[in-house]
């Protein structure tokens, strides 16, 4: 076992900690990194939810809606087993047929089809790929949907949904060059679960000889989601007390009218103080 999380409400860690004083009794999976990206630098993103309703399609629309903004190719890709709302959600401009497994599968020679001409759209900028509940045939994995979306010139934000420990983000945890975003709502049991994702991160990938701030959790972007108006709850100051210096960094996203509806998003009518907060998100997630 790792550092013992457990303790992280109740204690603020102490400057100099060391984290690995307990040796594991297992090897951790090495998060691994490419010589090469091959989207000139940019890392995918991956968002995961620490609890359902989290804020995690939310904040991928957000956040490649943003990067979008910068004239970059970048397309949100539904990372759920069984796919989730994000097209739906996302898409304000146009709504395409194709879903993930179909551009995957290209034209029936495993080679995938062109991904500009399989994308749903919104306004934004941004495409987006649906799936559907069925699961990835032929031995594909999302490490074979990210080689095929990077080899399409295009920077990937994927929507992991929730649990963090689904089966099919293996492959995307493991991958050093995808930076990682937890995303809560703004609630104090959303905050406490947190902590299960965390330990599971840490047993799973975490390094033996990793000091604070270091190894995978260290690498972990806290999100939390504003979903109510006129809210104090002080959520993000009480992780910013107890976990600055164990995880990368705590963003907060505010409450947004827009955002609040349920319904599709369009990024241009949200609030110019949630975007700013989306690209804050990017800029410290993606550096
Ligand atoms: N900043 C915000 N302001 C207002 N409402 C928000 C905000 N962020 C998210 N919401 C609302 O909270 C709800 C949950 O958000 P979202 O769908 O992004 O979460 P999720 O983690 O993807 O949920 P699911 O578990 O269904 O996949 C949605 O109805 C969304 O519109
Ligand atoms: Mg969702």
């Amino acid at each position: 076992m790792g550092e013992d999380w457990s303790r992280w409400l109740d204690e603020a860690p102490v400057a100099g900690d060391s984290v690995s004083q307990s040796v594991r009794s297992e090897a951790p999976v090495a998060r691994l990194r490419g010589d090469d990206n091959g989207s000139g630098g940019q890392r995918s993103i991956l968002v995961v939810g620490g609890c359902g309703g989290a804020g995690t399609t939310t904040t991928v629309l957000g956040i490649a809606g943003e990067f979008a903004g910068e004239g970059r190719p970048t397309v949100a890709v539904d990372a759920t087993s069984a796919g989730s709302d994000l097209a739906l959600r996302g898409a304000d401009e146009h709504l395409h047929p194709v879903s993930l497994q179909s551009w995957l599968y290209g034209r029936g020679d495993d080679e995938p089809a062109p991904l500009r001409e399989c994308l749903s759209r919104a306004t934004s900028g941004i495409g987006l790929l649906w799936r559907d509940a069925e699961p990835l045939r032929r031995r594909a994995t999302y490490l074979t949907v990210a080689r095929a979306v990077r080899d399409a010139g295009y920077t990937a934000v994927y929507d992991g949904g929730h649990p963090i420990a689904a089966r099919q983000l293996l492959p995307l945890l493991a991958d050093a060059d995808v930076a990682l975003v937890l995303a809560i709502p703004a609630r104090n049991d959303a905050a406490n679960r947190l902590r299960v994702a965390l330990e599971w991160l840490d047993d799973q990938f975490g390094d033996p000889v990793d000091r604070r701030g270091g190894g995978i959790v260290g690498e972990v972007t806290i999100v939390v989601s504003h979903q109510y108006p006129d809210q104090d709850i002080r959520v993000a100051e009480h992780l910013r007390e107890h976990l600055s210096g164990w995880v990368r960094d705590i963003e907060e996203i505010p409450y947004d009218s827009h955002l609040a509806r349920g319904e599709l998003v369009r990024h241009a009518s949200l609030a110019p103080e949630t975007r700013r907060a989306y690209r804050r998100l990017l800029t410290g997630v993606a550096s």
